[in-house]
């Protein structure tokens, strides 16, 4: 039983559900970068795969068939040669070791006999549920398609939970639901993180965009103790301070979003800390020249691309004292090799940290494996947006669908 104040998880899950011998529909979130198109196409990352075996593993031992589906990109509701899951049925199929399926289609005559033909133990995979165009809209007639494939629904696609589509919410109406295993560890990671994390906590976010980040510096401002703020996210707030940019990227919506942050930071038991040192290029590219700046007026013709050492170093003294880290997007252009310095220190930073650390998002997850550092993260998401949402509070569609635990 949780103790008082802890989280626990209010779906049932896919480990009372009765599968055996039983055809199970698994949505998982196999949306994963592929290399170039064109002849030997083949999965870049397959973290996503990984992440999503257990629970085909589970059903699998106990003797269900598996239809699997998820999507994969973003086409626009119709096949996309481009965006087929071919090369990653081909992953799945090593990774398993197994013979895994390949429908040529999301729903129809083909995909129903494919289905019906499963034995226990055999795995389908079904084509990008995108290329479908009542995906997206949650057509309610896809959903009865999709239903009628299986005798049960088993949700284990944390990263696109945030969609109300008809393989993630549509769907899980209509069979009796249930939560996979990687969307139930998701769930309890980033809520026990959230509500339930040992002081101090420190947040850490970067990216490009103030107004991505807006509703979890809000929520943090009200429950950290520090919000550390890196990426090309911190040139609006610097033009809120009245502060030149040069010709950094400054998201224009982003000023009065940093400005307000900025005010209720002052209100708040929580420090908002900004870069207080960048390293500046002249273009966005690996060849540009280069200069550091103490400081954080950006002179005209360049602009900041990365944190200096100087911000690199105090944040890894926050991150180091604090009792749990939690970190969402990259500090600088950290793919261009001279801008890589403070995403790496501050990756670093966490990867050490004696506290409990989550990473999220995608650009801050590819920078943790990039340097080799995942191993070393309490928990790295597969979400991006999902996760930003559960952090913020709000109810992911995907998750909400599913069955409620029973009350005793
Ligand atoms: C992701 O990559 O964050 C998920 O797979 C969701 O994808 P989407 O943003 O295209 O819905």
């Amino acid at each position: 039983m949780p103790q008082d104040g802890e989280f626990s998880f209010d779906r049932r899950s896919v480990r009372d559900a009765p599968v055996e011998g039983k055809r199970v529909l698994l949505r998982a979130d196999l949306n994963v970068p592929l290399t170039p198109a064109g002849p030997g196409q083949r999965v870049a990352d397959d973290s996503r795969i990984r992440a999503s075996l257990a629970t085909i593993e589970h059903l699998r031992e106990r003797g269900a068939s598996v239809v699997l589906v998820s999507h994969l990109g973003r086409p626009d509701g119709a096949p996309d040669p481009n965006l087929s899951m071919r090369p990653v049925g081909d992953r799945l199929a090593d990774l398993l070791g197994v013979e895994v399926g390949r429908a040529d289609a999301v729903v129809g005559d083909e995909v129903r006999t494919a289905a019906e033909a499963l034995a226990p133990g055999d795995v389908l995979l079904l084509e990008n549920s995108r290329f479908e165009p009542g995906e997206t809209t949650n057509d309610p007639e896809l959903s009865a398609e999709l239903a009628s494939l299986a005798d049960l629904y088993v949700n284990d696609a944390f990263g696109a939970a945030h969609r109300a589509h008809a393989t993630t919410e549509g769907v899980a109406h209509l069979l009796d639901a249930y939560a996979g295993l990687l969307l139930e560890k998701e769930v309890s990671e980033i809520v026990s993180v959230r509500d339930h994390a040992t002081r101090p906590l420190c947040v850490i976010l970067g990216g490009s965009k103030v107004s991505d980040k807006i509703g979890v510096i809000d929520r943090f401002l009200d429950t950290a103790d520090e919000i550390l703020i890196g990426g090309a996210m911190c040139f609006p707030f610097y033009a809120a301070r009245g502060e030149s940019t040069g010709d950094s990227l400054v998201e224009e919506d982003g000023i009065a979003m940093a400005s307000r942050a900025m005010e209720d930071a002052t209100d708040s038991d929580c420090e908002l800390l900004l870069p207080v040192d960048l390293e500046l290029g002249r273009d966005f590219s690996a060849e540009t020249e280069t200069r550091y700046l103490e400081g954080t007026e950006v002179p005209d013709g360049w602009m900041g691309l990365d944190i200096g050492p100087n911000t690199a170093d105090s944040y890894a003294e926050r991150i180091a004292g604090a009792g749990t880290v939690l970190w969402n997007g990259p500090m600088g252009a950290f793919e261009l090799k001279p801008f890589a310095a403070g995403t790496k220190a501050v990756a670093e930073a966490v990867a050490s940290a004696p506290g409990r650390t989550l990473v999220g998002g995608g650009d801050s997850v590819a920078a943790v494996d990039e340097f080799g550092l995942a191993d070393r993260i309490d928990w790295v998401s597969t979400g991006g947006g999902a996760s930003l949402e559960l952090l913020e509070d709000e109810t992911l569609p995907g998750v909400a669908a599913l069955l409620p635990v029973e009350e005793d």
